[in-house]
């Protein structure tokens, strides 16, 4: 609708049948072009350097939810150490596909473990400045519609821990 010249990558077949499905309309203004590609984020040689204006990604959280039932590197099936190792590849391909003076935009989340937070956003954070990028804006989404009844709601009042109620919303600049 805003007339933009789209690559969208991932990696599981399923969701770019989803992805096909809702980019298949036409409106009298919509001239933009969407390229569907089943890929690996981690791997992005067929886009070349320095070519694209803008990325937005949304990961999975490490294995938290299972996209897959074991597609070879899907990011959801990693536990967090192998899920920030891959997504540093993940962050040097994105430096390396954006042109410079543009932004990337990933919305990441965090995970508990025994009770306690694993703040495993920031580990992705820390991976994208170490990739070549600056933090432009750090803005935290609120969510709204979690699955905080049953299982999570009880246990975080039995064992005294608060609901994890929001995203973060990293937007880097390549200067
Ligand atoms: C949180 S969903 C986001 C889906 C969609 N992009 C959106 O924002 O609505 C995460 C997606 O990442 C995909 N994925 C997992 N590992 C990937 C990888 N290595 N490269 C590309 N996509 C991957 C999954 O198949 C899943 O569709």
């Amino acid at each position: 609708m805003l007339n933009r010249k789209i690559i969208g990558v991932d990696i599981n077949e399923i969701a770019l049948e989803r992805c096909r499905d809702k980019v298949d309309f036409e409106h009298e203004t919509a001239k933009g072009t969407v390229t569907i590609i089943n890929g690996n984020a981690a791997n992005l040689d067929f886009i070349k350097d320095s070519s694209i204006d803008f990325i937005c990604t949304h990961p999975p959280y490490a294995d938290i939810i299972k996209y897959s039932d074991g597609i070879k590197g899907d990011l959801s099936q990693l536990p967090v150490p192998e899920f920030i190792s891959m997504m540093e590849k993940v962050a040097n391909e994105s430096f390396r596909v954006l042109k410079k003076g543009k932004f990337c935009a990933i919305l990441m989340g965090d995970t508990r473990q025994k009770g306690h937070m694993i703040p495993m956003s920031f580990d992705v954070m820390k991976k994208f400045e170490d990739a070549g990028f600056r933090l432009k804006e750090l803005i935290i989404k609120e969510q709204h519609n979690y699955r905080a009844t049953g299982f999570w709601k009880k246990s975080s009042i039995k064992n005294n821990f608060l609901l994890i109620a929001h995203e973060y919303l990293f937007v880097f600049h390549k200067l």
